[in-house]
């Protein structure tokens, strides 16, 4: 049995100030609400201080958006895994579309991350997914596969239980067009049966496969009743509590 898992990632949002007041209210939320799910946030890195703060004495993991593929360094504007795990962040978001997008990130370059974060023993969010040319070209598994394969190349068996993969279609991120829950269960399938050549059929049940572009309150419901959909990485909606809360309950 998987245990579902709810993230939000805020992106570039939320001061710190903001950040603290949201995530001690989300504690309080979640502990009335007697939420039973794994939950995760993500603030930037300047907010994590406070953030960790407001949500200790709960289970609310807080995890980084992106870390260097160092450990330190003449690497300037860089936040190296050390840091992150001294502050006691022991979660990292890699590979998001928008890492990939504006900030030259490749799947070698992630595989790079991945691996370090690894080492470190730190827990991984990969985050797949293709773009709209991608899909109308029918080239949805092939991206697919080059992201697991590349993404996890090198990637002890032993290390997947710390993997979780984010399956974003680019496309769903942020616009309001969710996959339909039988278009995103497909991908997650997929995802599922690559997972299964690449390491073994054990693994790839195990493995927690999050679904990712916009997930909202009325939308949650009918993805995670899907087979392979066992969690959400959400964005907009996971800025306020008023909309994260009802998504991390939704099966309540
Ligand atoms: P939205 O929920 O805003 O579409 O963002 C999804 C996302 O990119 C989460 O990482």
């Amino acid at each position: 049995m998987r245990k579902a898992y709810i993230a939000g990632n805020w992106k570039m949002n939320l001061t710190p100030s903001e950040g603290a007041a949201y995530a001690s209210a989300l504690k309080k939320a979640c502990e009335q609400a007697g939420a039973d799910v794994k939950i995760m946030i993500a603030p930037s890195f300047v907010s994590i201080p406070a953030v960790l703060d407001a949500v200790k004495g709960s289970d609310i993991i807080v995890a980084a958006q992106n870390m260097a593929d160092h450990k330190s360094g003449a690497y300037t504007g860089e936040v190296s895994p050390l840091m992150l795990l001294d502050l006691g962040v022991k979660t990292v978001i890699l590979g998001h579309s928008e890492r990939r997008q504006y900030y030259g990130e490749t799947n070698e370059s992630i595989n790079k991350k991945i691996l370090l974060a690894l080492e470190l023993g730190m827990d991984v969010v990969y985050c797949v997914g293709e773009t709209l040319e991608e899909r109308e070209a029918g080239k949805l598994e092939e991206i697919l596969s080059a992201q697991l394969a590349v993404g996890l190349k090198d990637v002890a068996p032993q290390d997947m239980s710390r993997i979780t993969i984010a399956y974003e279609p680019v496309w769903a991120i942020g616009t309001g067009k969710t996959a339909t829950p039988e278009d995103a269960d497909d991908a997650h399938c997929f995802i599922r049966k690559t997972v299964a050549s690449l390491y073994s059929k054990d693994i790839a049940e195990k493995l927690i496969i999050q679904y990712g572009g916009s997930v909202k309150a009325g939308n949650v419901k009918a993805l995670m009743a899907k087979e392979n959909i066992d969690g959400a990485l959400v964005g907009g909606a996971s800025l306020s509590v008023e909309q994260f809360l009802p998504i991390i309950t939704y099966n309540k």
